[in-house]
């Protein structure tokens, strides 16, 4: 077992508090770090040996391939193919920021587990200044997946990391809590005009089409298992579940407060414990054995967004049995926000 080491950035200048971090991600050690929208596990994404430490180190199935993150635009010619004029102008409209774009790999510039075989790589530039200082000293591509084990919540704060990975990873730098909350959003262009979302995310389709307003853009349907096939290779994978047994309840107020009083009436009864997830109007309703709020109202579904992990993570450590979240509209981060909702409680979304 390793000593994890643990950077806590203060202040406003960085460089110098990121030195270590980066020599050891540049000889091959695993280092976690922050980004806007969740902590990422990074890796040289060059080095074989550093690439294959990630999937052991997360318990993560090697078909799943990872994001290649960079500081700045010189480092792409590097890692693509000549990719179409569209992709250039997502780039320069939304990076940095949560948006993977997959593009043609370029063959030998990245070890071939990133890309599990495909020819393409996910590519994307984190909005977040610790996350660009540490790749540019680093001076490499960063292959870096949500730093928690395979199946468990995202991290958003440094402590979740260690949650999971204490001991099976060099270091981690803590940068406090991120703030978009969930995991960037992954495309792929088809054709010249079209962009598909494989993975609904931080960028939310709204900002796509202002970003691009000729482009056609192609969005998950809201319930993807009816789909044929996962979007996205990690699509497919259970993720983001609390050990309890949870169920999402979107609709009307008065219907899914009453649905949801008599769920947890009846594990009560079996003698379950209970918990509820639900935007701040409804903190007081229910008498489950742990209330936990988004963290915001109805309308502000950016906290939401923010605070969803830490909430689910929170049940585990609470040991709670049984779960209601309230879901939310499918607009704005709400797409991303059910789709996460809906893959944490297996699909169970009940619509009143
Ligand atoms: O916000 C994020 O994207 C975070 C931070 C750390 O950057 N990273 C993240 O990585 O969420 P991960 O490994 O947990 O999720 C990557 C997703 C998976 O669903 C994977 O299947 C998909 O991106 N993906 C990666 N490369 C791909 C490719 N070439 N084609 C299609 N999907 C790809
Ligand atoms: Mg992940």
């Amino acid at each position: 077992m390793k000593k994890t080491k643990v950077w806590q950035l203060k202040g406003e200048t960085l460089a110098g508090q990121l030195t270590e971090a980066a020599e050891l991600l540049k000889a091959g050690e695993l280092i976690a770090f922050p980004t806007e929208t969740v902590y990422g596990l990074g890796a040289d994404a060059r080095n074989t040996q550093a690439v294959e430490q990630i999937f052991a180190a997360k318990g993560r199935p090697s078909d799943n391939p990872l994001i290649v993150h960079i500081a700045n635009i010189e480092q792409l010619s590097e890692l693509v193919l000549p990719y179409p004029e569209l992709a250039s102008q997502l780039m320069e409209q939304l990076w940095p920021g949560p948006l993977t774009i997959v593009l043609p790999v370029k063959p030998d510039a990245l070890s071939p587990l990133v890309t599990a075989g495909l020819a393409t790589v996910g590519i994307r530039m984190p909005d977040h200044a610790a996350a660009l200082e540490l790749i540019a000293q680093a001076n490499c591509p960063v292959a870096a997946p949500s730093a928690n084990r395979s199946g468990r919540p995202s991290p958003t704060t440094a402590a979740h990391v260690l949650e999971d990975l204490n001991g099976a990873i060099a270091g981690v730098v803590d940068g406090g809590a991120t703030g978009v909350g969930l995991e960037s959003t992954v495309i792929e262009l088809a054709g010249d005009n079209m962009i598909r979302i494989l993975r609904p995310g931080g960028v939310t389709p709204e900002q796509l089409k202002l970003a691009v307003p000729e482009a056609l853009i192609d969005t998950p349907p809201a319930k993807s298992e009816t789909e044929e096939a996962p979007r996205s290779p990690g699509m497919k994978y259970t993720h983001y579940a609390p050990a309890g047994d949870m169920e999402i309840v979107q609709g009307d107020a008065i219907e899914t407060a009453a649905y949801i009083r008599e769920g947890i009436a009846g594990a009560k009864r079996d003698g379950l414990k209970t918990g509820v997830l639900v935007f701040a109007e409804r903190e007081g309703d229910f008498d489950a054995d742990v209330v936990l709020t988004y963290g915001g109202g109805k309308h502000q579904l950016e906290h939401a967004a923010q605070r969803l992990y830490a909430a689910l993570r929170q049940f585990d450590a609470e040991g709670v049995q049984r779960i209601w979240a309230e879901g939310c509209e499918e607009q704005g981060i709400g797409l991303a926000l059910m789709n996460r909702l809906a893959k944490a409680a297996g699909n169970q979304v009940t619509r009143l």
